[in-house]
């Protein structure tokens, strides 16, 4: 497990979790459950929920099978969820559209643990004998991973398809040179399916159902709320600096890529970064949005002062960004993709409004009829107005646009260049930036 530590904080957290791992591993390790014996539990009473023991830890491990599908559905539709998928999908990324990375995955690992050992309890108490040795040997994570990968990882319900197809498998196989049989065709599973089936069995069954990829959301359609505002007049620039970046400087070990860069964006200016491959527009971009620390200087923003922050925290002050080579989350729809960012970035929007106000940005930039599909499914063109549009979607103050020209056909570099007027035209207090 490796965590991103991008702040003092984060570090002081870092530390602090690492020295209770420690703790707990230390404490573990001493005790005669490793290494020794074992732990008989004869002593310990099964709980009486049924007429007897092995009923009341039948109603047990059902009762915790319940649990588990319920935590699963309520944070497939929840944002954590949302936010999950997103890391899933490209980690740095979601940091950088305002998704708080080190919180979500200690919240997800948190809770994964804790039913990971009501798991464990009741099946201590099935087996009245406690090891590590067995308990830890590959086989388990083994079969748990390939359950999930088998049903379907990316739906709430895929796990429980996953795990009921092995049980059944394992069981079939129990006695004998069958046992052996049962966990080849365990691993043959596990690689046919990793090979051909990533998505897993809900996720073919869903795609032929709806047509679409498994959503972390259900797909509203267009409809109220979709119509793009028309554009407000003009805003004049109004002198008040928005961002003001002092003696900005990035080195990439030998490579200084920013060398003492000082510049000012003001409200309602369209300012142009202009210079050759390799110049450092790009890292200007990543340095600012916090997506690479910076080597030295001061960010401020809004008069208040950005430098060191997380990316994530950037995002919510209110700068969004573009990247050069479009990342969009691969595994989300155009719509979802954009929607994601409303409830991330800066307007921090309820789902549903979230979802709304995506429709608008898709017309604004004329997405709409691409809505449900895959990134993977438009062209370089379209992928680049996503990447637009998923900016815009957060309510930015400052958009900074990585050469989101290049590559264009003269007919688009006009169309983008009037989306960009209009952009700057809409809202009097938001500014843009492009390289
Ligand atoms: N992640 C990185 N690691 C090492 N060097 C990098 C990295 N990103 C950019 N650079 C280097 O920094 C310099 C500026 O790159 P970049 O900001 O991408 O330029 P531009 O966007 O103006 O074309 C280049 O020399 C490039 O090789
Ligand atoms: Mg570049």
């Amino acid at each position: 497990m490796v965590f991103r530590v991008k702040s003092v904080r984060g570090e002081l957290f870092a530390l602090l979790t690492l020295a209770v791992t420690f703790v707990v591993a230390t404490v573990i390790l001493n005790s005669p459950v490793d290494g020794g014996p074992g732990v008989y539990l004869n002593a310990v009473e099964t709980p009486k929920l049924g007429p007897s023991p092995s009923s009341s830890i039948y109603l047990m491990a059902a009762l915790a099978a319940i649990v588990a599908l319920l935590v699963s559905w309520k944070v497939h539709g929840s944002k954590l969820g949302t936010g999950l998928f997103a890391i899933h999908d490209d980690e740095d990324v979601a940091e950088v559209m305002g998704v708080p990375t080190f919180r979500y995955k200690l919240v997800a690992f948190a809770m994964s643990c804790a039913l990971a050992g009501l798991a464990g309890g009741i099946h201590a108490l099935f087996v009245s004998y406690v090891t590590a040795g067995e308990t830890f040997n590959i086989t388990v994570p083994l079969t748990v991973v390939l359950m999930s990968v088998l049903g379907g990882t990316r739906h709430w319900a895929g796990p429980a398809v996953g795990a009921a197809a092995i049980t059944a498998l394992l069981y079939a196989f129990t006695a004998g040179d069958h046992a052996v049989a049962g966990k080849a065709a365990v691993g043959a599973i596990l690689v046919l399916v990793i090979l051909f089936l990533p998505n897993g069995i809900l996720g073919v069954v869903l795609k032929k159902r709806k047509g679409v990829a498994l959503a972390p959301s259900p797909l509203p359609q267009a409809g109220e709320g979709a119509k793009a505002e028309a554009p407000r007049a003009p805003s004049v620039v109004t002198g008040k600096p928005l961002l003001e970046v002092h003696g900005l400087s990035k080195a990439f070990k030998g490579v200084q890529a920013l060398d003492k860069v000082s510049l000012q964006v003001r409200q309602g200016e369209i300012l142009g970064l202009l210079g050759p491959n390799g110049s450092g527009k790009s890292t200007f971009i990543n340095v600012v949005s916090g997506h690479y620390p910076l080597s030295g200087g001061e960010i401020v923003f809004d008069g208040k002062p950005l430098t060191g922050l997380p990316a994530h925290r950037i995002a919510h002050a209110g700068i969004a960004r573009t990247y050069q080579i479009p990342r969009p989350f691969k595994h989300m729809t155009v719509l979802q993709n954009v929607a994601m960012v409303g409830m991330f970035g800066g307007a921090s929007l309820p789902r549903a409004q979230a979802t709304r106000e995506a429709w608008k940005w898709l017309e604004f930039t004329g997405l709409q009829d691409r809505a449900h599909a895959l990134p993977d499914d438009i062209n370089l063109h379209q992928r680049k107005f996503l990447e637009l549009a998923r900016a815009l979607a957060a309510r930015p103050r400052l958009v900074l646009l990585d050469e989101v020209l290049s590559g264009l056909t003269p007919g688009e570099i006009n169309e983008a260049i009037a989306l960009i007027r209009r952009i700057r035209d809409r809202a009097p207090p938001s500014s843009s930036s492009s390289t």
